[in-house]
């Protein structure tokens, strides 16, 4: 029905289309797509560049405020398909589900890609909790963190964006899911952008826009994990150093493989592994 794409004379009327279209979203709270009828709750989050409005019960609405970074959104939507697609299914849950993705068009003709993803229920951001945690319950983030992005690195795929606001956990399940794939690249390729509030996180290579790889992911994973424990032991602090040289060569190659090792280090410092009930922390 978009007017640029209607039949010749059909433009007027597909006009009116359009804006019914738009008015008809806004009036009884529902959302209309060439596949399904959503109901529209509130927002739920305010990212960095997307809001994010409730959809149903178990899905979210992801909408770029400005159409100009449409083309992150499309670069979010074509990695989680990809981990879809490519992805070793059994560690499927470490991404958001992709349901569909589309292009809305406003009453003043600005477009912006949209993407509707399954919505994680009792999931927190890690925001606000460093510096706060003990070792022993970081643990279990970082062996799923480091499961997660050596999952997306077999399928090619560098997250590029490891800070708090991206690692969603689930405190009684010990669970762990990766959002915000828009700063993703296949490895090699170029980290598009920053997440300008922390900068100081980031490997050289992103800044300097050099090649990403695996060691970009393993290098800000291995930053913001440390950073959550309160008086880390200094095992874990030389662990994560060696994560994060500046020269990405020099640091772990394969997230997989440094999780094996990580296994080994807090088998040494706590003894053998064993589930440790975890609660969030109460806000000061
Ligand atoms: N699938 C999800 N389920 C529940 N909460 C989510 C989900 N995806 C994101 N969130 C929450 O919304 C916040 C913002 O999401 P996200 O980082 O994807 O948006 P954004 O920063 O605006 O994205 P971008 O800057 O890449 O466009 C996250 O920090 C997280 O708390
Ligand atoms: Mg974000």
């Amino acid at each position: 029905m978009h007017p640029d794409v209607a039949p010749a004379g059909q433009g007027p009327a597909a006009t009116r289309a359009t804006a019914k279209l738009s008015a008809l979203w806004a009036r009884d709270g529902s959302l209309t797509t060439r596949r399904a009828t959503y109901r529209l709750g509130d927002r739920v989050a305010a990212g960095d560049l997307a809001d994010l409005l409730a959809l149903d019960d178990d899905k979210l609405l992801k909408l770029p405020r400005l159409p100009g970074d449409n083309d992150l959104m499309r670069a979010e939507v074509s990695v989680l398909t990809l981990l879809s697609d490519r992805g070793d299914p059994r560690h499927r849950a470490y991404a958001p589900r992709l349901i569909e993705t589309f292009t809305h068009e406003d009453r003043d003709g600005v477009r912006r890609t949209a993407a509707v993803l399954g919505r994680l229920d009792g999931f927190v951001p890690l925001t606000g909790l460093e510096h706060r945690l003990d070792p022993r319950d970081v643990a279990w983030m970082w062996r799923r963190l480091l499961t997660g992005i050596g999952w997306a690195h077999r399928a090619g795929v560098v997250h590029g964006a490891i800070v708090p606001e991206h690692v969603l956990i689930h405190p009684e399940a010990h669970g762990l899911v990766l959002v915000d794939w828009c700063y993703s690249v296949a490895v090699g390729g170029t980290v598009p952008a920053i997440v300008s509030r922390h900068k100081s996180a980031y490997p050289p290579e992103v800044l300097a826009k050099q090649p990403a790889t695996a060691a970009t992911d393993i290098h800000m994973a291995s930053g913001l994990m440390l950073r959550l424990i309160k008086d880390p032991p200094a095992a874990l602090r030389r662990f994560a150093a060696g994560c994060r040289f500046d020269a990405p060569r020099m640091r772990p190659q394969d997230a997989w493989q440094l999780l094996a090792e990580f296994d080994e280090l807090l088998e040494d410092l706590y003894g053998p592994r064993r589930f440790r009930a975890f609660a969030l922390p109460a806000l000061t």
